[in-house]
This record gives structure tokens, C-alpha cells and sequence, in this order.
């Protein structure tokens, strides 16, 4: 199976990439092929709607999108919603990318839990067509942190993240065309 990760943060070590890499390591360990598309290292321009907007990293993230049987998408919480960055990139996709695919939503944030920013992200994936995967990532406060080897520090965490890791992966299999 192939799963397309979107890291949603325009910050270097932002802590909901260093989570998106630790997923794609779980995912890895199922036997799936995982792109991790980050929007740091591969930033793109502002969408304007015209068609010859033809930057290679828009080119290379709806490729990456169009060809996942399921998909990833990590946002840090930013005024209880998604950061611009991920807004943004999503504009560049449609129905063609996100249609009938699990879609498993992410986030980092200050507060306890990032709630808004996974309600508005999954609004955005009906939007695209996506099936929402029912259980979502949230990780807050203390839990950002991660050790040298790239793991949650808190095991709480991760055990909350293998499951839901897991789930996301079954229904992934489950709806694959
Ligand atoms: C512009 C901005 C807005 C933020 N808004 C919120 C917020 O509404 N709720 C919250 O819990 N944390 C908020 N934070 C804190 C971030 O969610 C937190 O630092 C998060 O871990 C950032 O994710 P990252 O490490 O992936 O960059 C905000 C941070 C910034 C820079």
C-alpha cells in the first residue's frame, strides 16, 4: 500500500513533522511504501488560481497524492485551526487526489489537545472527497517531546499512535481501490 504524508509545518523542527516521521517508521514496519511530502523542505508558492502555476513542488506533491491508496495530512494547531502553509497546499489538489481515500488527520499544539485544527482539517478532506479516518492524532503540551531516535518520549503517546497507526492502516486496506 502506498501512504502520502504531508507534513503541514513551515518550521524546521516542528514537532508535528518529527511525529509524521515517526508514523511513516510505523507504517514502514506494516509493509507500506511511504512518501513524507514536507512542506518545509518543499515549500510551495501561493496558490492564485491560474493554471500554468507549474512549480516543480506542486508538480511532485499532487503526484505523490494521486498515486496514495491513503494519506496523511499533519498540521500544527495555529489559532485553533491549520497553518497557512497546509491551507494552502491543499488548494493545489481536488477531488482527482483525495477521492475515495482514507485520509488520517494530525496535529501539534501548545494546548492540551489541537481538537480545532483536526475538526477544520477533516471539513477540508469531506470537501476533497476524503474518508475521514474516524480516529484522529492529536498530541499536546508535554507530549511534543521526542527522543535522539525520533520516538515520543511519553509512552502514552505512543502507544496512542501505534493504535491508531494501526487502525488507520486497516481501513486503508479495507477502501484501497
Ligand atoms: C501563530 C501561532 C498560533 C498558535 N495557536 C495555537 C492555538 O490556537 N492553540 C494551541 O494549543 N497552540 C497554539 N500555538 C502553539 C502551537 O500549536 C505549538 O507550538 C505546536 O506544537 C506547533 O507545532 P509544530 O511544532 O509542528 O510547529 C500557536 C503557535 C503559533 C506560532
Amino acid at each position: 500500500m502506498k501512504i502520502t504524508i504531508i507534513a503541514g509545518s513551515n518550521r524546521k523542527d516542528a514537532t508535528s513533522t518529527q511525529l509524521c516521521r515517526y508514523i511513516a517508521r510505523l507504517l514502514e514496519e506494516k509493509q507500506c511504501q511511504v512518501t513524507l511530502f514536507d512542506l518545509y523542505e518543499k515549500p510551495l508558492p501561493f496558490y492564485n488560481g491560474d493554471l500554468d502555476q507549474t512549480d516543480a513542488n506542486i508538480v511532485e506533491m499532487r503526484q505523490r497524492l494521486l498515486e496514495a491508496d491513503g494519506i496523511v495530512l499533519a498540521t500544527p494547531e495555529y489559532h485553533g485551526s491549520v497553518s497557512g502553509v497546509l491551507k494552502n497546499a491543499l488548494d493545489f489538489t481536488g477531488f482527482d487526489h483525495f477521492d475515495g481515500k482514507v485520509t488520517l488527520s494530525v496535529s501539534s499544539a501548545g494546548g492540551a489537545v489541537g481538537v480545532s485544527s483536526l475538526q477544520h482539517l477533516q471539513t477540508m478532506v469531506r470537501n476533497l472527497h476524503g474518508i475521514n479516518c474516524p480516529e484522529w492524532i492529536s498530541i499536546g503540551g508535554a507530549q511534543r517531546s521526542f527522543t535522539p531516535e525520533g520516538e515520543p518520549e511519553d509512552a502514552k503517546t505512543r502507544e496512542r499512535v501505534l493504535k491508531t497507526v494501526g487502525y488507520f492502516a486497516q481501513m486503508v486496506s479495507a477502501f484501497r481501490k
